[in-house]
C-alpha cells in the first residue's frame, strides 16, 4: 500500500487547486481573484466549501463553474461584506475637520465610495455632507464589484436594532443630532430618508479590471485593500491617483496606507493616526 502523503505534498496540492479554481472563475465569470491576499482568500474558499457542502477545492470549482448561484454566494464571502456606519469614527471626524472646510470651496463636489458594500459607508457620507449643508452640491459615485451587495444598497433599508448600534460611532464622528433624523422608521426598519440618495449613484466597478473614473474631491475606500496583494493595491492606488482632482483627499482604513502607491509621494498625510492623504501634485 502506498505510504500517506507527506503534510508539503498535501499543501501543495491544495495550491495546484486552488490556481485552477481561480483560473477557472476568472476564465468563467471575468472575475480575477489571483492577486488577492493569501490568507483571507483561502478562509473565504474553505467557507464557501462548508456552505456548498462539497469537500474538496476540485470539487467546489465544479460547482461555481456550473452553479451561477453559488458563485454570487462565493463572491459575498471574498468580498467580506462586513461594513457599518461610521465606522472607524475618527476617519470620520477628520472628513468633517479637514476635508470638508475644503470642499466647501468648490462649486460642486464630487466624491467616489469604492468597495460600498452594502451601502452603510455611502449613507454615512450622504449624512455628513447633509449636516454640513453640501449635499445639494454633491455627487456620490458608490461602487462594488459585487451586485448583490449593491441591490441590497439601494434599497437602503437598515433595521432598527443595527441603526442604535451605530449612534454611538456616528456621535464620536462629530455628529451633530441622532442618526433617527435622517431615516424613516417603523418599528423594525428605518430607511435612509430620500433626499439623501438623490445625489448618489450605484454602479458596479471592479477595481481589479475596471478603468478609472475622472475628478473626484474625495475617495473613500476602506476596508478593501486589505484584502489585496501589493501589485493589486498597486493598481488601485493607480486608479486613485489618476481619478482625484489635483488637491483631492483619499481616505482609507486605518489598517491601510500608501506603502504600495507608486505616487506615494505625490501626497500629504492630512492626520497622524488615520489614513487620510491628500494629493499635491
Ligand atoms: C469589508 S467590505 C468594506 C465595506 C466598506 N467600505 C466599509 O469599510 O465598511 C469590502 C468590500 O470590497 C468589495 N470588493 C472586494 N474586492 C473588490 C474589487 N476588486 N473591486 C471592487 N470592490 C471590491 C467587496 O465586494 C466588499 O463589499
Amino acid at each position: 500500500m502506498r505510504a500517506a502523503p507527506a503534510r508539503t505534498e498535501i499543501q501543495s496540492l491544495e495550491e495546484i487547486e486552488t490556481k485552477l479554481l481561480l483560473e477557472a472563475i476568472s476564465l468563467r465569470y471575468g472575475y480575477d481573484f489571483r492577486e488577492y491576499a493569501v490568507a483571507p482568500l483561502h478562509r473565504s474558499i474553505s467557507a464557501g466549501m462548508s456552505a456548498e457542502g462539497v469537500a474538496t477545492i476540485s470539487a467546489y470549482q465544479d460547482r461555481l463553474l456550473h452553479d451561477e448561484g453559488s458563485m454570487q454566494r462565493f463572491l459575498s464571502t471574498v468580498g467580506v461584506s462586513v461594513t457599518s456606519m461610521f465606522r472607524e469614527a475618527d476617519t470620520w471626524r477628520c472628513i468633517r475637520e479637514e476635508i470638508v472646510p475644503m470642499l466647501r470651496t468648490f462649486p460642486s463636489i464630487r466624491i467616489w465610495s469604492v468597495g460600498c458594500a452594502t451601502g452603510e459607508e455611502v449613507y454615512s457620507l450622504a449624512i455628513v455632507l447633509r449636516e454640513e449643508g453640501l449635499y445639494e452640491k454633491s455627487s456620490i459615485y458608490a461602487t462594488d464589484m459585487n451586485e448583490d451587495a449593491l441591490a441590497v444598497a439601494r434599497v437602503a433599508a437598515v433595521p432598527v436594532e443595527r441603526l442604535r448600534t451605530y449612534e454611538h460611532d456616528y456621535l464620536r464622528s462629530g455628529g451633530q443630532s441622532s442618526l433617527a433624523t435622517f431615516f424613516t422608521s417603523t418599528s423594525r426598519i428605518g430607511r435612509l430618508r430620500r433626499d439623501l440618495l438623490r445625489n448618489v449613484t450605484w454602479a458596479q466597478h471592479n477595481l481589479v479590471t475596471d478603468a478609472s473614473f475622472n475628478d473626484f474631491h474625495l475617495i473613500v475606500c476602506t476596508n478593501v485593500l486589505i484584502y489585496f496583494r501589493p501589485a493589486l493595491q498597486q493598481r488601485a492606488h493607480h486608479l486613485f491617483y489618476d481619478s482625484l482632482v489635483r488637491s483631492g483627499f483619499l481616505s482609507l482604513g486605518q489598517r491601510e496606507s500608501l506603502i504600495f502607491a507608486p505616487e506615494s509621494s505625490r501626497y500629504t498625510h492630512v492626520r497622524s493616526g488615520v489614513s487620510v492623504f491628500r494629493k499635491v501634485r
